[in-house]
């Protein structure tokens, strides 16, 4: 495999987690970030997130001097063989997909970079997205050869994903260019096993990689629909989760049966407080805007949106009706993140449920064992955040639990109803088994769990 020089904009998750990976697979790797608090971390040999084995990876391709960082992409542009866009597509206030980043890089990179050079989009960008990039390259009469290659990493799980991943989708209209871009990949599958040793990962899932040659529009649609479509299941299985609070089912039991059907999978149909983070919040909101721009109704995704954003006021209204009121009620809220294994705040469920609980009159206090210091901005100010379970759950009359850190699934149940002076357990993530926590003189209650 022959080394590549290869340039990236943007040390988010997916923009680090594809440099250190493509640095310790034998190519050069710059990588570009205009931050200069993220830019001092990473110098430092520290990704400014939780990421299990990215800080394992990055300290050896830095030692390696396979990865160079930088804030100035300019001088390098014109030497590189392979360029990824890993910017942020924030959401607009209107909900579409704000592509400010995504066509400021591809002007500086139509202006500094040699032609023929390989453009790999990267960020989760609307359909259509590579025509309008397309239009910019040829303005600068440069002749770029834009690939669509979209990420389906999961943040916690940000370098397994990477290294055993389901499938690699490429599409753009020159072939040696994606074939450039394929063989990136392989390189990686092939140095798999040397990679999840840098990184400390253990675990090998017995995983066949499919890799996947579209058109660039498809390799577009395809991101968007793969994550709209798992929200999709989420707030369908929320849906049934009250249906099943009414009606004496079990979500867990219903789901279970229902996902061992082949045809529809059990994944994803975990019913809770619903679905946050940078993606699927924001990737929704978005189809539906692109949706629009082509004269198309999403419906469905409109009402995927509005179960999901139901969910933490439905579970604030239960605990309400269990304990008569809120008002003056103490309590706590167990997880901060957007879900476990990540310090990711963004669209929060259990920021969410805290600042709704607060905003009914409890004395909310919380704890994550990684996102509190994300959170606190997100939080109301008089939400108390803790340093630990211990100092959060003191004397509160309800504990919510909203993400599945093992640190929470782990708590030693009747150690947790002495610190307490209620009884209210509240699983917001339907990870408790009931009879456990009401053996414990704990009163239980899940998300359609009657
Ligand atoms: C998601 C996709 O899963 C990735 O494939 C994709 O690459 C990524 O977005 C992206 O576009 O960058 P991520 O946002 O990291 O990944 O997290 P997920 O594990 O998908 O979880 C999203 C949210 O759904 C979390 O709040 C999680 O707790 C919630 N969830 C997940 C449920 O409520 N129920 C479930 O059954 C599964």
């Amino acid at each position: 495999m022959t080394s590549n020089k290869i340039a990236i904009f943007g040390a988010g998750y997916v923009g680090l987690t594809t440099a250190v990976l493509l640095a310790n697979s034998n190519n050069k790797v710059t990588l570009i970030e205009t931050n200069p608090s993220r830019l001092k971390v990473l110098r430092a040999g520290k990704s400014f997130f939780y990421e299990q084995g990215i800080d394992e990876l990055l300290g050896q391709a830095l030692r390696n001097k396979s990865l160079v960082l930088t804030d100035d992409s300019i001088p390098i542009l014109g030497s590189q063989d392979i360029i990824f866009s890993c910017v942020g597509t924030p959401s607009n206030a209107d909900g579409s997909c704000n592509l400010a980043y995504v066509f400021s890089v591809a002007k500086t990179i139509a202006e500094h970079a040699k032609p023929e050079t390989v453009f790999v989009q990267k960020s989760t960008v609307p359909v259509g997205t590579g025509g309008k990039t397309d239009i910019i390259f040829k303005s600068f009469g440069n002749n770029l050869h834009y690939v669509s290659n979209p990420e389906f990493l999961r943040e916690g799980t940000a370098v397994q994903d990477s290294l055993w991943f389901d499938r690699v989708v490429v599409g753009g209209d020159n072939k040696r260019a994606n074939q450039k871009v394929l063989d990136l990949y392989r390189s990686i599958e092939s140095n798999r096993n040397r990679l999840a040793a840098i990184s400390g990962l253990s675990e090998v899932p017995d995983i066949v990689s499919k890799y996947i040659l579209t058109n660039r529009n498809s390799a577009e649609l395809i991101k968007v629909t793969a994550n709209a479509f798992l929200a999709l299941k989420i707030s369908f299985a929320n849906s049934i989760a009250k249906l099943a609070d009414h009606s004496g089912a079990d979500v867990n039991e219903v789901m279970d049966a229902v996902g061992a059907d082949s045809r529809i999978g059990r994944a994803f149909l975990d019913a809770g407080r619903g679905y946050g983070g940078g993606c699927f919040p924001k990737d929704v909101s978005g189809l539906i805007s692109s949706a629009e721009e082509y004269g198309v109704d999403m419906p469905i995704m409109a009402a995927a949106t509005s179960v999901n954003d139901s969910m933490p006021g439905y579970i604030a209204n239960k605990a309400q009706e269990a304990m008569g009121t809120l008002t003056g009620k103490r309590v706590a809220v167990l997880g901060l993140s957007f879900k476990a294994g990540t310090s990711d705040a963004r669209k929060s469920p259990g920021v969410k449920l805290a600042n709704i609980l607060h905003s009914s009159g409890a004395i909310v206090t919380t704890y994550d064992p990684h996102a509190n210091g994300e959170a606190k901005e997100e939080l109301k100010r008089s939400i108390a955040v803790c340093k630990s379970t211990a100092d959060a759950v003191k004397g509160v009359d309800a504990v919510f639990i909203t993400t599945s850190w093992p640190e929470f699934l782990g708590i030693d149940l009747k150690e947790l109803a002495g610190k307490m002076s209620g009884s209210l357990f509240y699983d917001a993530v339907n990870c408790f088994n009931p009879s456990d926590v009401e053996q414990s003189g704990l009163q239980y209650l899940g998300v359609g769990r009657s």
